[in-house]
């Protein structure tokens, strides 16, 4: 960053990055553009699409564990639902043989520690029939080769990532087109590629387009399946499941936002998405509120490069308040932002359009006056840059509001050093 001689562009696109990569962090702790499930939401969806799957209850308490296994006729198997993988070689995958012993298996793993993830829920699931054999599918989003892919093999279960480290020729990579998707024949590329014993591979091969029809009907970026057994009866079931949803498609999929964890998400994140704020929690100081997600995101370059002369400061957020920047909306995007505790200043960056910089100027004063009568004081410095339609008009409202912690800079470097100095002073 430092040694940039031109430096709009190519810190749009550290800012874009550092968006994505944020983004990509969070999907992984808290899931949100990317939703991850838990085994036993997997399990449903698998059992809406045809996915064979056995029988199981999702429960909190080790007591619960009893009827549910009375239920499955007297066996089960207690699993950890925690969104990480290796559970059964943490212990956190049990077999049980009676009510009692389930009660007591639930116990242990209950409040479990796996890898860091807390386990606060057990499935007790129907006990498979002898396992004969386990193997691996799955199907993902290829963004490298712009396509999607099927990874299968023969050698699944516990110790895929051993398989696929040591001997990657045990592991068949399929490409699938997105519009011709996993037809019969396709089934069988997989399954021959793979090399699936001959006695299952029509079962795979039907497993094989069911886990593709679930992978395209939930829009999800991953299905995976591991262990999909073979058991002694020769039927092939999907012993464990791992399903991440496509938050994106939300707007066409109402039934997954029951599958969202609420408890996890971050809970500025989670206010700011229920008053229809887009709204990005980033690690600085520097509060955000623009109007664009074009100018949302320079700002926030702008403020990073303003922040390397302050200690190092950077952007607290984006927040991008769109077109129409009303008292209440503005209102709103100040209480997220004020209400995180990282946040040291804020760097309101308006360009006025169709919203003219004195709607927004009134916004602001409005939305000052709405949070102190809500009991919420103000305490952190404003710095406000309004340019544009109305400008001056935006401005001289400001100036005659003479808040005592709104400062005004006319220019978009000049207050984004002006928002960095401050929340360094802090
Ligand atoms: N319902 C079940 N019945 C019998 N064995 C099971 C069942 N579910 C899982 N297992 C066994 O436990 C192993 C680990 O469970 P799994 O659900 O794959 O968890 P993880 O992949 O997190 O270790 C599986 O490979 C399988 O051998
Ligand atoms: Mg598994």
């Amino acid at each position: 960053m430092q040694t940039q001689t031109c430096r709009r562009s190519p810190q749009t696109t550290n800012a874009t990055d550092a968006i994505a990569m944020k983004r990509d962090r969070r999907d992984t702790e808290k899931g949100r553009t990317r939703v991850d499930l838990f085994e036993y939401q997997a399990r449903d969806l698998f059992a809406k699409h045809g996915v064979p799957v056995l029988a199981g209850e999702v429960i909190d308490t080790p007591e619960a564990a009893r009827a549910v296994t009375e239920r499955l006729g007297g066996k089960s198997v207690v699993k950890a639902q925690v969104k990480v993988g290796g559970r059964g070689k943490a212990g956190g995958v049990k077999l049980a043989d009676s009510g009692d012993d389930a009660v007591e298996k639930a116990g242990q793993i209950l409040g479990m520690d796996i890898k860091g993830h807390t386990v606060h829920k057990v499935m007790i699931a129907e006990l498979a029939p002898e396992i004969a054999e386990e193997y691996y599918v799955s199907y993902l989003l290829d963004r490298t080769n712009r396509t999607f892919l099927c990874i299968a093999s023969v050698e699944g279960g516990m110790d895929i990532e051993e398989v696929a480290a040591n001997r990657p020729e045990a592991v068949a990579k399929i490409a699938v087109d997105a519009n011709a998707g996993v037809t019969p024949e396709k089934a069988r590329e997989i399954v021959e590629a793979a090399k699936f014993p001959a006695d299952v591979a029509d079962k795979i091969a039907d497993v094989l387009q069911t886990l593709w029809k679930t992978f395209v009907a939930e829009d999800a970026l991953l299905v995976e399946v591991n262990p999909l057994a073979k058991v002694a009866s020769g039927d092939i079931l999907a012993l464990d499941g791992k399903v991440s949803l496509d938050a994106n498609a939300d707007f066409r999929q109402p039934e997954h936002e029951a599958l969202e964890d609420k408890d996890a998400a971050n809970p500025l994140e989670a206010a700011a998405k229920a008053k229809g704020l887009n709204y990005v929690k980033l690690d600085g100081e520097v509060g955000i509120i623009g109007n664009g997600a074009g100018l949302v995101m320079s700002t926030l370059d702008v403020v990073a490069y303003a922040g390397e002369n302050h200690g190092g400061v950077k952007p607290a957020n984006f927040l991008d308040i769109g077109g129409g920047a009303s008292a209440e909306v503005m209102a709103n995007g100040l209480e997220i932002i004020l209400g995180d505790p990282d946040v040291k200043s804020v760097f309101v960056n308006v360009f006025g359009g169709i919203t003219a910089c004195d709607e927004v100027a009134n916004g602001i004063v409005q939305a000052l006056e709405l949070l102190s009568s809500k009991g919420e004081e103000v305490t952190k410095p404003l710095v406000v840059r309004l340019d544009g339609n109305n400008a001056e008009l935006g401005r001289k409202i400001l100036s005659d509001a003479n808040h005592p912690l709104v400062q005004r800079v006319d220019t978009m470097d000049g207050a984004a050093d002006k928002a960095a100095e401050l929340a360094a002073a802090k």
